[in-house]
């Protein structure tokens, strides 16, 4: 059996007004009808999976409760971060907490962001990467590159072994600058890494112990000393306080040397920006996504939005152009321009 680990205490802000940082993007259906974090519980339910272990923000402990309620998921347990300390410590947390009852099983970590359409072979891909985990690999999970991104890892494919899907991993390059994400991209021997990891709790713990030994004792205080407030396990605040921030891409898979990778195929989207957003969603003959009460006249490449029941928006004669209405804020943006949102973020933040 594979327990997930469903990481949902980000904040997204290149989702901006609808993602924020009281209700982070994770949690609205920005691409059908289910939150991105129900579609990521969902994937994984059944078919040799554990209840999720589900780790999370204190002040989202009750949109994850509802939300998993609503969809029918009872979660092993809900892990409380008392502040987010990024996902090294959430995943750590994890593996100390799974290390109680099952040292020799496997995790699998998944972000709650994503948007993956065919649920069925993400799991034969999990399936793929069993092997390798049970012998001691921290298995990644890989998507073909299509452009000089900087906001991801890259994964440096080694030679594949005979009768094994997984293939071995030389290196880790977490968030590259653009000079050498165009490297990895000219290679053509890199694949993206999806965020995604498979591995026993032994096996991370070991490299925990390896490359941040210093977090691991910080945050074996906080678990050890954790108590349990109303169904949720509450990491120890003041222990808490103390643990490093840090992202588990830097902390270990950088400096890990035993890594492989499953590639995977079938479709992935992080929707790190309204682009992404406008790309996954149904369109109409013009590439024109609506959703809520919007309505789209003579319109091209366009996204628009009604987050609100009271809302109605109508866009006529756009081309390429991101709409989004919120109660107390309204996003229009160009499409090329949609990376830019973080700096109406900041610009907003300054203002306040
Ligand atoms: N519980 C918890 N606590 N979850 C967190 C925290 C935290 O402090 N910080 C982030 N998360 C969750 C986010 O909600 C998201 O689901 C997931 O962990 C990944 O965090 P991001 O902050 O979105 O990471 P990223 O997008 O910058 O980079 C990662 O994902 C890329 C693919 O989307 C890296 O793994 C990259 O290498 C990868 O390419
Ligand atoms: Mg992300």
């Amino acid at each position: 059996m594979i327990t997930p680990v469903l990481l949902c205490g980000g904040s997204g802000t290149r989702l901006w007004p609808l993602s924020r940082k009281s209700y982070p993007k994770q949690f609205s259906p920005l691409v059908g009808e289910q939150s991105l974090f129900q579609a990521s519980a969902q994937r994984l339910v059944g078919n040799g999976f554990t209840e999720p272990l589900v780790l999370s923000n204190s002040d989202f402990r009750f949109i994850v409760t509802e939300q998993l309620a609503e969809i029918g998921i009872d979660p092993g347990a809900i892990l409380i971060e008392p502040e987010g300390r990024n996902t090294a410590p959430a995943v750590l947390a994890a593996a100390l907490w799974l290390e109680q009852s099952d040292p020799e099983g496997l995790m699998l970590v998944a972000p709650s962001d994503h948007v993956v359409p065919d649920a069925a072979a993400f799991r034969t891909a999990v399936k793929a990467g069993e092997d390798a985990a049970h012998n001691g690999q921290l298995v990644t999970f890989g998507i073909t590159p299509t452009h000089a991104e900087t906001g991801y890892g890259y994964l440096e494919m080694g030679a594949p072994v005979e009768g094994v899907i997984s293939v071995p991993l030389k290196r880790f390059v977490e968030k590259p600058d653009v000079a050498k994400a165009t490297e990895m991209l000219a290679d053509g021997n890199y694949l993206w890494n999806a965020g995604i990891f498979l591995f026993s709790v032994k096996a991370i713990l070991e490299a925990f112990t390896t490359h941040a030994p210093d977090l691991v004792t910080s945050v074996r205080k906080a678990v050890d000393q954790s108590m349990s407030d109303l169904g949720f396990l509450r990491l120890d605040p003041d222990c808490w306080s103390e643990v490093e921030d840090i992202s588990i891409d830097y902390a270990v898979m950088e400096r890990a040397d035993n890594l492989s990778v499953v590639p995977f195929a079938a479709g992935w989207s992080d929707l790190g920006g309204w682009d992404a957003v406008w790309r996954e969603s149904t369109h109409d003959r013009r590439g024109v996504a609506t959703s809520g009460a919007a309505t789209a006249i003579d319109c091209d490449d366009t996204l628009l939005r009604a987050e609100d029941s009271k809302l109605e928006v109508v866009g006529i004669g756009l081309k390429n152009i991101i709409a989004v209405a919120m109660p107390d804020a309204v996003l229009v943006a160009d499409v090329s321009r949609a990376q830019d949102v973080k700096l109406a973020v900041a610009a907003l933040k300054e203002k306040r």
